[in-house]
């Protein structure tokens, strides 16, 4: 169960996350009133170069703003987590776990939680080679689901401090939200805390353009999941036939759809799925809280504030949240 990598220091743990049947998963999508994929279908290399891209738009403000914001509070941070183990959920937003390690050279352990084993190999053997005082532990897993996770010491004699930054959490729908806290709980505690960042509610002039901006990034991003649908699974669809769209919906979320230009039949494999024209495909939700709202959902799963942090403009938040 454990291996030593190419860093001798850090410890791999793969927990064996099952293979999704994406074939499955897709007609599934594509079978409902409103059509719809999952987001994690984004992320292959191509959506992960292009999603990288996203991060750095001038109109993508969520990515620069929170690390602003770790770096402007990065001490007192700090001292709220001690010197117990941090653990990333999603292992691999480098830029932001170094601003934090960077401000704790006394913090214990490092634990990286990823369902891609190869990205986390990557990611925490650079952060070991980086760190050497550092205790790196990898751990190959789908942390959307409740982790059944061996005795280990190093992590579970520790003070736990989940990092869930970059508003991931907002690609889920609120009660999903409370669900996956939940599950963190159960990991985190006993007396645990959760680091989270958080978009904020605003302007639809800020927040449309953010996900639908002028070098078409955002529509790249979007359209490349058919061009993985049609290699990964043989279908036909024509990229040039749908146009990307981003919306603010007043109930708080960004819904990215694609939209059928015509009258179309898809075709994957034997199943075949008709479009009318107009008709949309969601790619994402984006979900978006006052710093209120993301409380009373934190409270839910059992979470307290114990700091929130904002940047001045308040588009962004990242809360300290602790188990009670
Ligand atoms: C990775 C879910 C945080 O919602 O801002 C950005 C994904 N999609 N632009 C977000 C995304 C298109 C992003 N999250």
């Amino acid at each position: 169960m454990t291996t030593s990598l190419h860093q001798p220091r850090l410890k791999l743990y793969d927990l064996h996350p099952p293979l999704h049947d994406i074939r499955a998963e897709v007609i599934h999508g594509l079978s409902q009133p409103q059509k719809v994929m999952s987001p994690k279908l984004l992320y292959d290399k191509r959506g992960a170069e292009l999603f990288d891209e996203i991060c750095e738009l001038d109109e993508y403000y969520l990515t620069r703003t929170e690390i602003a914001i770790l770096q402007t509070y990065a001490s007192e941070i700090a001292a709220l987590i001690g010197n117990g183990a941090l653990i990333e959920f999603g292992s691999g937003s480098s830029q932001k776990i170094r601003i934090l390690l960077d401000a704790m050279p006394n913090l214990a352990t490092y634990v990286g939680l990823d369902i891609s084993k190869q990205h986390l190999q990557e990611s925490c053997s650079r952060l070991a080679a980086d760190y050497p005082d550092l205790q790196a532990i990898a751990i190959c897993a789908d942390y959307t689901q409740p982790l059944n996770l061996p005795y280990i010491a190093a992590i579970h004699q520790k003070h736990k401090v989940g990092f869930f930054p970059g508003s991931s959490i907002g690609n889920l729908e609120p009660d999903d939200v409370v669900q996956f806290l939940k599950n963190a709980a159960i990991f985190l505690n006993p007396n645990g805390d959760f680091l989270i960042g958080v978009d904020l509610k605003k302007d639809k002039a800020i927040l449309e353009p953010a996900y639908d901006d002028a070098k078409g990034v955002s529509a790249a991003f979007a359209l490349n999941l058919l061009e993985r649908i049609n290699r990964e699974l043989g279908a036909d669809f024509d990229l040039n036939q749908f146009e990307y769209q981003a919306t603010y919906n007043s109930i708080g979320r960004i819904e990215m759809n694609l939209v059928s230009c015509i009258d179309q039949v898809i075709h994957l494999g034997d199943t075949a799925i008709s479009f009318r024209a107009g008709e949309t495909l969601r790619t994402e939700n984006s979900y978006k809280y006052t710093i209120h709202e993301f409380q009373e959902l934190a409270a839910l799963a059992g979470f307290r504030t114990r700091a929130v942090w904002t940047d001045d403009q308040q588009l962004f938040s990242l809360h300290y949240l602790h188990l009670a």
